[in-house]
């Protein structure tokens, strides 16, 4: 049976590169893709609608209050009805108000209400690019989850030259396209990740726990998301939002992960164990706030189980487990061990005093360990292209391990 074409919501904004969203538009049509165009009043100076509906067939809305498709609220139906969502170009204006959830035309409502991947290509002028608002918009919504196509620098519409010039439209439809593919490589696939701290009650107003983000945990889940996947993530209290398209089991101490764990880990193909677990809690947690004493004091405390240990001990004909294993010292020795220890099939290591790598950070410096003696150092990289890395490296075994399809 033919698979249905892919959708996708072309947005185009105010920047003298509007005029390339019609050829961006005219190409993913023939290239067999759904194009649903929405201008911004302002990219409809530039460019008009017509060319847009003439171009993909469909209607090209602007304001938010237009209702093109009978029966159905638009924003709210594009939102929902598209694969990807390619803000091409995207003016500082609009990076602005999606950063600030100004949803105040048919383009901002529809993206801010919108699940699959967003997909901005920045043109602008090179003071505007460097301008810090425009900047700190920018990191806002790397951390909202948003994709970009970086300009590049050359020769602006405003006689400068300098960053700011939108990406080629050639670099635009490969970067789309392949998004699109991506998005059917893991279908099928039940993903379970771990992320985040736990946090072991001491009494009412205290617990032990560490300094985990769950950035590493998050991202992750979205990538394999991103890929299609079914993703459950079970999480430690974290200040992140879930994914889009993930169910998130929230938990609070190590003994509520592994039950949340355990509970899904059978039908799970993969598991990512990001969590850092409480390796002990107290042994006794006291029904009212403990008075501070006089002198030294000690607390007794209580392993906890090893979740990943359990899920290795335990683990299905043809289920992969994924293990991090963060270290001070002797990283790649105390990895390999964990790795064989937990019966995991990747492990991946890093040492979290490094530069760069560790808890909090945004970036990851890390070592990926396979049971077949597969050792793959990675740069300094963004926890999201970490989590890229990880899904390349794990997808890659999962192919070479495949047995032979019978048809
Ligand atoms: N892990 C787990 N349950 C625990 C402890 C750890 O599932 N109770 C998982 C983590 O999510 C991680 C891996 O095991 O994937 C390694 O955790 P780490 O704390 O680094 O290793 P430990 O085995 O606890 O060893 P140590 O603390 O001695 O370094």
């Amino acid at each position: 049976m033919p698979s249905s074409p892919k959708r996708v919501v072309l947005g185009v904004s105010g920047s003298i590169a509007a005029y390339k969203a019609a050829d961006l538009a005219s190409r993913l049509v023939k290239s067999g893709v759904e194009v649903f165009p929405i201008l911004t009043a302002d990219a409809a100076r530039f460019v008009q609608p017509a060319t847009f509906r003439a171009l993909t067939h469909h209607p090209c809305p602007i304001d938010v209050f237009e209702e093109p498709y009978p029966g159905e609220i638009a924003h709210i139906w594009l939102a929902r009805n598209c694969d990807l969502f390619a803000i091409v170009p995207a003016s500082m204006n609009v990076i602005a108000r999606l950063a600030n959830g100004l949803a105040e035309d048919m383009l901002t409502a529809a993206a801010m209400a919108c699940t699959a991947p967003i997909l901005l290509a920045p043109g602008m002028n090179t003071g505007m690019w460097n301008n810090p608002a425009t900047q700190a918009n920018l990191a806002k919504l790397r951390d909202y989850g948003y994709f970009f196509i970086e300009p590049t620098s050359g020769r602006l519409a405003c006689r400068t030259e300098g960053v700011g010039r939108m990406a080629d439209v050639e670099t635009i439809f490969a970067a789309i396209h392949e998004m699109l593919a991506r998005q059917d490589s893991w279908r099928g696939i039940k993903v379970l990740v771990t992320a985040g701290p736990t946090r072991e009650p001491l009494d009412p107003v205290r617990y032990l726990s560490n300094r985990s983000s769950g950035k590493m945990g998050y991202a992750l889940a979205e990538a394999a998301r991103l890929r299609g996947a079914e993703v459950t993530l079970v999480s430690g209290p974290t200040a992140l939002a879930a994914p889009g398209g993930v169910e998130v089991v929230h938990v609070e101490t190590a003994a509520q992960m592994r039950d949340a764990v355990l509970l899904r880990s059978n039908s799970a193909d993969i598991v990512f164990a990001a969590a850092a677990v409480a390796d002990y809690r107290p042994s006794e947690i006291a029904a009212q706030k403990i008075k501070k004493a006089l002198g030294d004091s000690s607390l007794e405390l209580t392993p906890n189980d090893d979740i990943l240990a359990l899920l290795g001990s335990r683990k299905l004909p043809g289920q992969r487990l994924v293990g991090f294993a963060a270290e001070t010292e002797d990283l790649l020795a105390s990895a390999r061990r964990k790795l064989d220890d937990k019966q995991l099939d990747w492990i991946v290591a890093n040492d979290v005093t490094a530069e760069g790598a560790g808890f909090d950070g945004d970036t990851n410096i890390v070592t990926l360990l396979g049971r077949g003696g597969e050792e793959i150092a990675l740069p300094l990289l963004t926890k999201r292209e970490v989590a890229e890395r990880i899904l390349e490296t794990v997808q890659e075994n999962v192919n070479r391990d495949a047995p032979p399809s019978d048809n």
